[in-house]
């Protein structure tokens, strides 16, 4: 199930050094932590010794206790340090101890490699996100599974999120592209208070941008003017939980560009810092059912190319 890729796994101000984190990312379940020294850690949530989650235990000075039976676990080795009541001449075995894995933070998002090798060539997918001003964030599992929240991503966004005061359209501004590792739609938007039904607006005054990541990754999504000043940019992490389920983290922000045309609705809504978007926690399953299957076919068939080398050199 691994891609060889980093993850983001969690929102940075969820992870802390006094409770664990349980998260499912990309199907891996992880305790995320933050050790004495304040620095991120993500072990495998369950204790080697009888399979408790370690997500339950408890954060101390030498590491993540198991709240079974107490053994205490290294955040960044995994190693197990103490087992409770051990006789004075008995020493811990090197052999016991939970699976660690690499974790860093970037643009708010603690990232998990759940890849085999070394990430030291990848850059952290959060990198291009740099907010200013007020931000909201959040972070759900929707019913939906991850390859096909994506696919919706691309088909039809309205489904799964929306701008205040926005409609988005069904109609296409060029073709999709291939952008730093994703694939990047262009669709028409239109502000909601526009009397026109958005099938036969041909000049759209706004676009909503979505950017779905090959692997790993982060969608991107902008709301833009016509002039593709940004108005919105949110980052959403995606990644498969367990019974065909999405989990979800995200952040964003409303950038300071004035818009001509903008409806009252949306002057007052920025006036009063309200959040500028909303992720649906829950899908219409009928909705997602009708969306015609557009660039989310581009994304299928630009990830069968990149793995085709690999295949072919195994
Ligand atoms: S199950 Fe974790 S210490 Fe026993």
């Amino acid at each position: 199930m691994t891609t060889g890729n980093w993850w983001a796994a969690a929102l940075r101000e969820s992870v802390n050094g006094e409770k664990p984190l349980a998260v499912v990312c990309n199907g891996e379940a992880l305790a995320l932590f933050r050790n004495a020294a304040g620095e991120l850690c993500a072990l495998e949530d369950r204790c080697p010794h009888r399979r408790v989650p370690l997500a339950l235990g408890t954060v101390t000075p030498k590491g993540l206790q198991c709240g079974y039976h107490g053994w205490t676990f290294n955040g960044a080795t995994g190693m197990c340090t103490t087992i409770p009541n051990l006789r004075e001449d008995e020493r811990v075995p090197s052999r016991y101890g939970a699976r660690a894995y690499r974790v860093a933070e970037s643009g708010g998002f603690v990232h998990v490699w759940l890849g085999e090798g070394s990430p030291a060539d990848s850059p952290l997918p959060g990198a291009d996100y740099q907010p200013h001003g007020s931000e909201f964030s959040g972070t759900a599992v929707v019913n939906t599974a991850h390859d096909e929240y994506l696919a919706a991503m691309l088909d039809g966004p309205e489904c799964l999120l929306e701008f205040g005061s926005v409609r988005i359209t069904d109609f296409f501004l060029g073709d999709p592209r291939m952008e730093a590792g994703r694939l990047v739609v262009d669709r028409g938007a239109v502000w909601k208070t526009q009397m026109l039904p958005p099938a036969f607006v041909v000049d759209h005054p706004l676009i909503v941008r979505t950017a779905v990541p090959l692997e790993g990754g982060t969608i991107r999504v902008e709301l833009l003017d016509a002039d593709e000043a940004p108005l919105v940019t949110l980052c959403i992490a995606a990644s498969a939980n367990r019974r065909g389920t999405t989990s979800l983290c995200w952040r964003g922000f409303r950038h300071d560009t004035r818009v001509a045309g903008a409806p009252l609705r949306w002057l007052i809504a920025r006036r009063r810092a309200r959040a500028p978007f909303r992720i649906h926690p829950m899908i219409d399953g009928a909705a997602l059912a009708a969306l015609l299957v557009a660039p989310s076919r581009d994304l299928a068939a630009a990830r069968a190319a990149r793995r085709a080398p690999l295949s072919e050199a195994a």
